[in-house]
């Protein structure tokens, strides 16, 4: 039997506020049908003032150590896949590492936008793989909204904020469940199709840029093709895999792959309608949710995908 690096402990946490698509129909040029009909989204949470990527990922990780059964000084390794961190440095790692009081680990953020929550994992499983590490806390969170041009219809509508964890642990004897693969991908070529630009003397922060049909059409085919190859890699198909766990982007990328690749539509989970592109955030929130509904078990096969800034994109097929 392989031993794999086990995952557990999946949680998130939103923040109390919410912005639903009639709040933006006062701020900018749109409408709850034109929103809803393009991207699937009706509302989003969006963090308060004074509520930063540390605090929220914070949040979520208390709940990660209950329900992993582990305490602060267990930890060896904390990471945090964020693009919008309260400060460039110190690192929102190193600050929930404090705040969590994980005291025995060292703690790094991993930028990969949209992709970071599947690149904390692979990194989590090298880690443990290589018997550096334990039990490491991944955190995957993110707070685009501070991020975001009010001004910008095409951008704005899209964005929500939240942080989701899970402890990766290593494998206990006879125990098949835990990270079957996964696979990390980068276009540096195509930097330029979403970016935060650092802003003037570093004065105010930057805003979120992006050309969202090129960014679609890459959706598309860089995910399926993500999928594909984590398949090939493991022997498996479409049919092995329970649940389909995206990166929550836009609805119609889905429906598209599905139209054009015939992925299986049924098995993919989405809560983008509650929850918008929450970026490194969206596939734990995602998880999380379908979890604690009773709709993915213990046991069950999950496949990863996500696409992101960079560009970057990734695929990973998890056993619970
Ligand atoms: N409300 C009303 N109209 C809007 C609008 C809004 N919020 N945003 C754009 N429009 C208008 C445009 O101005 C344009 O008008 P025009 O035809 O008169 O020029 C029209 O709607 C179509 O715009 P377009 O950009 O072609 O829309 P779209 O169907 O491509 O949808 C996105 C835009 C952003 C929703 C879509 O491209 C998308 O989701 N892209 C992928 C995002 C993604 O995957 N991100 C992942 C990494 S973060």
């Amino acid at each position: 039997m392989k031993k794999r690096s086990v995952v557990c402990g999946i949680s998130s946490f939103l923040p109390e506020n919410t912005l639903t698509n009639f709040d933006l129909e006062k701020i900018v040029d749109t409408s709850d049908e034109w929103i809803t009909t393009r991207t699937g989204i009706k509302t989003r949470h969006v963090v308060g003032d004074s509520q930063y990527v540390h605090d929220i990922s914070v949040k979520s990780a208390q709940t990660t150590l209950e329900r992993a059964q582990i305490t602060p000084e267990m930890i060896d390794c904390v990471l945090v896949a964020t693009t919008t961190s309260e400060k460039r440095c110190p690192s929102s790692a190193a600050r929930v590492q404090d705040m969590i009081g994980a005291k025995n680990a060292f703690a790094f953020d991993i930028q990969a936008a949209c992709s970071g929550f599947i690149y904390g994992l692979a990194i989590a499983d090298s880690f443990i793989k290589s018997e550096t590490c334990k039990n490491i806390l991944l955190i995957g969170a993110d707070t685009l909204t501070l991020f975001t041009d009010w001004t910008d219809r095409s951008t704005c509508i899209l964005f929500g904020d939240g942080a989701g964890s899970c402890i990766v642990r290593a494998p206990t004897e006879g125990d098949d469940r835990g990270i079957v693969t996964t696979k990390l991908y980068s276009d540096g070529s195509k930097h330029d199709l979403i970016t935060i630009e650092n802003s003037e003397k570093n004065c105010f922060r930057g805003y979120m840029t992006m050309r969202g049909q090129a960014v679609f059409k890459c959706g598309i085919e860089n995910m399926y093709q993500a999928m594909v190859d984590v398949l090939e890699q493991t022997n498996m198909t479409f049919d092995d895999i329970d649940w389909i766990v995206p990166h929550q982007a836009n609805k119609r990328i889905f429906d598209s792959m599905h139209k054009i690749k015939g992925i299986p539509i049924e098995k993919v989970i989405l809560t983008i309608d509650h929850h918008a592109n929450t970026s490194s955030a969206s596939i734990p929130l995602a998880l999380d949710e379908a979890i604690n509904s009773g709709k993915v078990r213990q046991g069950d096969t999950v496949m990863l995908t996500a696409l992101g800034a960079g560009i970057v994109w990734s695929a990973a097929i998890v056993k619970l």
